[in-house]
C-alpha cells in the first residue's frame, strides 16, 4: 500500500490524538522502535498526550530532525532542550538513545555524516514526526532544498526567522544557520507522520497535499512516500480542494485498515 492519508479533524486535540494513538502503537509493539522527532509548536500537544500514557521508552530509540548551529545544548532556545523540557525528562528513555544533531560541532560536515551513519546503525526510522513550515518546509529544509538531500547545514530564510522569532524574543537573535535531516534521510524513514494546525498552515497543507511535486514546497515530496499520514485540524484543511474526499475516505476505511 503505497499512499498519503489525509486525516481532518474539528481540532488539533482530535488530530493530535490520532497521531499519538498511532506512535504509542508503534512503541508498544515494535521492539527497538526509533522514532525521527520534531520540535516547534505543533508537537507540543503530542508530547504531552504521549507522557500521560506512560509507555515504556526503555528501547526506544530517537532522532531529532534539527538544531541551530551555535547554541549550547542547555540554551532556552535549542532543541535539545525543548525535546528534553517537553518530552525526555518525563518518560524512561535512555539518554544514550536520543540523538539530536550537535549545534556546537567543531566540524560540522563531519558531524553530519555521523548522524546519517547513526541512523543507519540503528536500522533507519520507523516513523518520522514531521511539522510544516509556513512555506512548506520540512524540519529546516528551506524552499529549493534538494530533494535528495542528506543531513547538513542550512542558511535559514528570513520568514522562517520571523516565524521563530517568538522563541527567541527577536528577530536578531534567530541563529542563521541550522543543521536538518535532509530530505533523502527524511524520505528514508518507513512511516511519516506530519501535524498541521491553524489557518497559517492551510497554504502550505494545500500545496503538499495537491499542489505540483516541487523543491519549491519540499513537503510537497512526500507525495512520494510509500506512508505518509497527515493529521490537520478544519482550519489547516481549509485550503484543500478534495477535503471531502479525504473525510469520506477516512471514515469510511475498511476495518483491516484502521490504525
Ligand atoms: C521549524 C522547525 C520545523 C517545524 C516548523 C513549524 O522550522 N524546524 O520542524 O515543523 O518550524 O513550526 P511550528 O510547529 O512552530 O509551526
Amino acid at each position: 500500500m503505497s499512499q498519503m492519508e489525509i486525516i481532518i479533524q474539528p481540532t488539533a486535540e482530535q488530530a493530535t490524538a490520532i497521531a499519538a494513538g498511532i506512535i504509542s502503537k508503534l512503541v508498544r509493539e515494535k521492539p527497538k522502535p526509533v522514532l525521527g522527532l520534531a520540535t516547534g509548536s505543533t508537537p507540543q500537544k503530542l508530547y504531552r498526550m504521549l507522557v500521560d500514557m506512560q509507555l515504556d521508552w526503555r528501547e526506544v530509540v530517537t532522532f531529532n530532525l534539527d538544531e541551530y548551529v551555535g547554541l549550547a545544548p542547555t540554551d532556552e532556545n535549542s532543541y535539545r532542550k525543548f525535546m528534553w523540557d517537553h518530552l525526555f525528562d518525563h518518560v524512561n528513555i535512555a539518554g544514550k538513545n536520543v540523538h539530536i544533531p550537535s549545534g556546537e560541532a567543531k566540524n560540522i560536515p563531519w558531524s553530519c555524516s555521523r548522524y546519517e551513519q547513526k541512523i543507519r546503525a540503528a536500522g533507519g526510522v520507523d516513523l518520522q514526526v514531521l511539522g510544516i513550515g509556513t512555506e512548506g518546509h520540512i524540519g529546516f529544509n528551506e524552499a529549493t532544498s534538494s530533494l535528495a538531500s542528506r543531513t547538513r547545514i542550512k542558511t535559514l530564510t528570513k520568514e522562517t526567522r520571523k516565524a521563530n522569532a517568538r522563541f527567541f524574543g527577536s528577530y536578531d537573535k534567530v541563529p542563521h544557520h541550522v543543521i536538518t535531516m535532509g530530505i533523502g534521510t527524511i524520505m528514508e524513514a518507513r512511516q511519516c507522520l506530519l501535524l498541521a494546525f491553524g489557518n497559517k498552515k492551510a497554504g502550505a497543507v494545500a500545496a503538499m497535499v495537491e499542489g505540483p511535486i516541487t523543491s519549491w514546497v519540499p513537503a510537497s515530496v512526500l507525495q512520494m512516500h510509500p506512508r505518509v499520514v497527515v493529521c490537520v485540524d478544519e482550519a489547516a484543511a481549509s485550503r484543500l480542494k478534495k477535503a471531502d474526499y479525504y473525510r469520506w475516505t477516512y471514515e469510511n476505511k475498511p476495518d483491516w485498515q484502521r490504525f
